[in-house]
């Protein structure tokens, strides 16, 4: 991919329904992985090995992972199928499915494993229910478990841009040493969540800065914006600017973060493809079938899409 390419990565099947209170049928969440697999999409998020008491919507991530790879959905070329895992509790489930059903060689689709530490340690305690130390200890063994069987791996730091306890005094050499850390450790990619969406330009622009003066590579780095305050489009302009190309976004702008009192979706997939477009940059998704399963699925949910160009589009 040339530099006007740029990697989205749908997170609506995990980040967007994690949060729903009431139970989703499983055949709907499999049914959104299929539709968005037809779009042109090369990395979805499907669901989070976590523990079912801390986050109840994402029991039955096993199933799904199963179907993944026993009934691969359709999609024009190969996907990339991601699962987060807290703890060697979460890869070993993971792996259980993956030991009895191997990949379909035909259809290249890979299978991802996402740790996810904090930048905060008061957010590190609501979400792991550890401290930060003790969650990369804990990631060590998840990564090299993972990576013992070929998978790829990402690192997810939340709470990068603003903390719903601490506020929005995060230190941003401290989010590029946990990455630092993450990324010597093993893991492929880091994701910068903007959990709260507290994120603007210029705290954008700072994080940036010091992940570069820490010598890592924009390729390295995905950015992670909840539209909370409505800064998603302007927080991705300037890390577009930076020289970012990978972002995660959720069709519909379903979602927000069981940890995160109030944080709303995350930017939704539409926005960002029409927004990527405009500027004629690429990302080989169908922009008017991604809108189609955004209204879609904010019906079977019972929520009212949240993403302005899906709308606009459908005329609705
Ligand atoms: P804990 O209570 O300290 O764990 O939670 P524990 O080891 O004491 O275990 C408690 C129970 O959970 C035990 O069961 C374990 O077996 C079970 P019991 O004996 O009570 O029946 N357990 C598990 N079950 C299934 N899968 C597992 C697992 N681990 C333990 N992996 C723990 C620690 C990490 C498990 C918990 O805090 C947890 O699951 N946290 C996950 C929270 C979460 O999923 N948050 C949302 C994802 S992060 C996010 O949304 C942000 C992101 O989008 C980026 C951004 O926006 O910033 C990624
Ligand atoms: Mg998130």
């Amino acid at each position: 991919p040339g530099d006007d390419h740029v990697r989205i990565v749908e997170v609506g099947p995990r980040d967007g329904l994690q949060n729903e209170k009431k139970a989703i049928p499983q055949h709907t969440k499999i049914e959104l992985i299929s539709r968005l697999a037809r779009t042109g999409l090369t990395d979805i998020e499907a669901g989070s090995f976590v523990a079912p008491r801390w986050v109840p919507q994402m029991a039955g991530s096993d199933s799904i992972l199963q179907h993944i790879l026993t009934s691969p959905p359709q999609s024009p070329g190969p996907i990339n199928f991601s699962f987060l895992a807290p703890n060697a509790r979460g890869l070993k489930n993971a792996q259980e499915v993956l030991k009895l059903h191997t990949l379909d060689a035909s259809n290249r689709n890979t299978i991802e494993i996402s740790v996810f530490a904090a930048a905060s340690e008061s957010f590190s305690q609501k979400n792991l229910n550890c401290d930060i130390a003790t969650s990369l200890e804990r990631f060590k063994e998840v990564i090299q478990g993972a990576k013992a069987h070929d998978l790829r791996v990402r690192g997810y730091i939340s709470v990068v841009l603003g903390c719903p306890f601490e506020g929005r005094d995060i230190s941003p050499q401290r989010v590029a040493e946990i990455a630092t850390n993450l990324l010597e450790m093993g893991v492929d990619e880091i994701s910068l969540g903007d959990t709260t969406g507290m994120g603007t330009g210029p705290s954008t622009r700072s994080l940036l800065k010091a992940m570069h003066a820490a010598g890592i590579q924009n390729e390295d780095i995905a950015c992670h914006f909840h539209d909370t305050y409505g800064q998603a489009l302007v927080n991705t302009a300037v890390s577009l600017e930076h020289g970012i190309r990978i972002f995660d976004s959720s069709v519909g702008g379903l979602g927000g973060c069981p940890y995160s009192p109030g944080a709303t979706g995350n930017v939704a997939t539409e926005d960002m493809v029409y927004f990527i477009d405009s500027l004629g940059m690429k990302t080989g998704i169908d922009l008017p079938a991604l809108a189609e399963i955004g209204e879609w699925i904010s019906g079977e949910i019972d929520r009212s899409n949240a993403s302005n160009v899906g709308k606009a589009i459908l005329g609705s």
